[in-house]
């Protein structure tokens, strides 16, 4: 062969979540344990395949449907429903204002919007929490943005630093992009009250940048409704909003790669020349989108009995989680009587920032085969009864 012009490719590092996954796969140990990626598993270690999804997936299959190519921006039906789920009752809604395609997973609503923010404002600087989800600085820096973080996390209080973020936003540009968590923050499960939203709310108006809003966890923390706030109180703000949102978690349909990006405008002609744009971005990366998982989550959400039930299953995988979280902090206290893991049960979502060190992780790995990522990001929905007391004794050995 002649000299390959693949020769100078670089290996590239791991991904620091799914090549925690790839890790953990490759592990012979029985007692491995995967606290890594972000997924729901119940108390037998599966991924639940819900209920609601199967009744759903069971009408679709006798219909029989053809599987001709989806509109560019999705299943109709599909991007109707998100709008409902994400933003309720706004007016932005009731007006027509609000645009939606459906997109490849929560990453694919992202990157959708990050692509068409970059023509729009090529150069403007993206910012994000600091800590944020992995992934955000390098889809952002992807699609050709320089990508900056504003405090957000207090390590030492366990908490949000709020004077902190305020100082860093209120002295952004205008047109700066800022994305934030609506809930369940990734990776410190720490999020802001009510009243400190306000507080952002108004200071991205005044300052003119734009929001970009990452639901991915809706339904994870207090509920569908209560989650889904900060998104309908930004929009009933009067400025343009971004939001990109995921079904992977909340229907437990990770591999359809269910998502949307939404996006506020002032008004349906400037909606209508938006949407125009959004499936040039679409068309040009990968078409249109798949067709299943819309349609399941769209069956769902349009029949009263199967919502119904996505609603309690979704219920009981937030009290399982947060049974998980009880039962940790519980059994570090009873290994490790002289170190306070309570915070983990203040903390919302899949996550729990432990606070344990890059050392820490890769004793995990090494010695107990317990995989987290090296932030010291644990998903506690992956704690089970069958794995807690390892998992903690695990915990409880390298922290000594
Ligand atoms: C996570 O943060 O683990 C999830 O959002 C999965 C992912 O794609 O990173």
């Amino acid at each position: 062969m002649t000299a390959s012009i693949l020769a100078r490719v670089e290996m590239a590092p791991r991904d620091p979540i799914l090549g925690v996954t790839e890790a953990f796969n490759a592990d012979a140990n029985p007692r491995k344990v995967n606290l890594g990626v972000g997924v729901y598993y119940d108390d037998n270690g599966k991924v639940p395949l819900l209920e609601c999804v199967k009744r759903a997936e069971r009408q679709i299959l006798e219909a029989a449907p053809p599987r001709a190519y989806l509109p560019i921006d999705g299943l109709a039906d599909y991007d109707r429903a998100v709008q409902a789920l994400v933003f309720g009752e706004v007016a932005a809604r009731r007006d027509g204002r609000i645009v939606t395609v459906q997109a490849l997973g929560g990453t694919g609503g992202l990157k959708v919007g990050a692509d068409f923010l970059r023509r729009l404002q090529p150069d403007a600087e993206v910012w994000i929490s600091d800590p944020s989800w992995e992934n955000h600085r390098a889809l952002f820096e992807n699609a050709g943005f320089s990508v900056k973080a504003y405090p957000y996390y207090d390590a030492a209080a366990r908490g949000v630093d709020f004077p902190a973020m305020t100082r860093s936003l209120r002295g952004l540009p205008a047109g700066t992009i800022v994305v934030l968590h609506a809930c369940c923050h990734n990776p410190t499960g720490a999020d802001l009250s009510r009243e400190q939203w306000s507080e952002v709310i108004e200071i991205v108006r005044e300052r003119a940048l734009i929001p970009f809003l990452d639901i991915a966890y809706q339904g994870f923390a207090d509920g569908l409704e209560v989650d889904a706030e900060p998104v309908r109180r930004f929009a009933d703000a009067g400025m343009v909003v971004f939001v990109s949102n995921s079904f992977s978690k909340s229907f437990s349909l990770y591999g359809e790669r269910v998502g949307a990006l939404s996006v506020v405008t002032s008004s349906q002609e400037e909606a209508a020349r938006l949407l125009s744009q959004l499936k040039r971005v679409v068309r040009t990366n990968y078409s249109n989108p798949p067709t299943h998982g819309g349609k399941v989550v769209a069956t769902v959400l349009a029949s009263a009995e199967l919502r119904a039930l996505w609603e309690q299953e979704l219920g009981q995988m937030r009290a399982r989680i947060r049974d998980m979280r009880q039962q940790f902090v519980d059994q570090i206290r009873w290994r490790a009587p002289d170190r306070d893991f309570s915070f983990v049960v203040r903390q919302r979502g899949m996550f729990s920032y432990s606070g344990l060190t890059k050392d820490q992780v890769q004793r995990l790995r090494e010695e107990f085969s317990v995989y987290a990522i090296d932030s010291g990001r644990i998903c506690v929905a992956a704690l089970n009864s069958r794995n807690i007391g390892y998992v903690t004794e695990a915990v409880a050995a390298v922290i000594r």
